[in-house]
């Protein structure tokens, strides 16, 4: 066994496992960058948590090398974490979407809930305003890169195929202008992307695919209605969308993570990013 695979016991985390109380009695180096305080300070709350975390690779690759050993743990002899991460709200046991909402997705959920009142304004159907709703949480809880694929398989075992495949096609569709709905080039990816930016092969197939596609228009529903989704002095309320969830969402009795569907293992991931295994 090497040390890393046999630790010793060390001395008992603190009751209150919150982050501002795992960050007292830190001190800092003096003449520390911003980025080596954050180091110093999660040291200090390993420490004090008395596990230590792991990163998945997918969450320093790029800031480090993923082919390249990662920086050595602060304490090795440590345990490493296999369960919640109590730096993070805590879940209940049989986690709904709502929870997630509330407890994993991160404040750009606001650019969902504006979609989806924009298309419940404007007299979308149920199926519709759902899409929108979730067509990002690739992006909000996940994985951005290919978001709209991840979203797709987040939601297929419960929503309408309807719904999970035209959240899968904006992925494509958002780069495509329609005229014939008004649907044109977003400025915003002028900005974001460059002006000569050109989507990748994979893309425009995917685009050719849905635009012949019986439910071209829901996805281009998704479209029409991001584009209009970034007022910053939005007024919105998840409450709009509870009873819409509630007939459109199957909600799984054992919660979000513990249903055995094939894409269990993805909303525990969420749950628990940091799980050593
Ligand atoms: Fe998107
Ligand atoms: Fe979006």
């Amino acid at each position: 066994m090497t040390p890393e695979q046999a630790p010793t016991v060390a001395a008992e985390a603190p009751d209150d496992l919150s982050p501002a109380s795992l960050a007292q009695g830190v001190t800092f180096t003096s003449g520390a960058t911003l980025s080596e305080r954050a180091e110093e300070l999660e040291e200090h709350m390993m420490k004090r948590l008395n596990r230590r975390i792991g990163k998945s690779v997918l969450f320093t690759s790029g800031d480090l090398d993923p082919t390249q050993p990662a920086p050595p743990p602060a304490d090795p002899s440590q345990y490493v974490l296999m369960g919640d991460d109590p730096r993070l709200p805590k879940m209940p046991e049989k986690p709904t979407l709502l929870d997630f909402f509330k407890y994993r997705f991160s404040p750009s959920q606001n650019h969902l809930l504006q979609s989806a009142t924009h298309a419940l304004k404007d007299g979308h159907s149920e199926k519709v305003v759902l899409a929108c709703l979730l067509h990002d949480i690739g992006v909000v809880g996940f994985i951005r890169a290919d978001h709209g694929y991840w979203g797709e398989q987040l939601v297929a075992p419960y929503v309408d195929e309807e719904v999970s495949w035209a959240i899968r096609a904006h992925q494509a569709l958002r780069f495509f202008p329609d005229p014939s709905v008004g649907y044109e080039y977003p400025e915003m990816y002028v900005r974001l992307l460059g002006p000569d930016y050109k989507v990748e092969p994979y893309i425009e197939e995917e685009y050719k695919q849905a635009r012949d596609h019986k439910w071209y228009m829901t996805s281009r529903l998704i479209t029409l209605n991001d584009i209009y989704s970034f007022d910053p002095n939005a007024v919105v309320s998840m409450e709009d969308f509870t009873d819409i969830i509630g007939r459109n969402f199957k909600q799984p009795k054992e919660g979000l993570g513990f249903d055995g569907s094939p894409v269990a293992h993805m909303w525990r991931t969420m749950i628990r990013p940091t799980k050593y295994l």
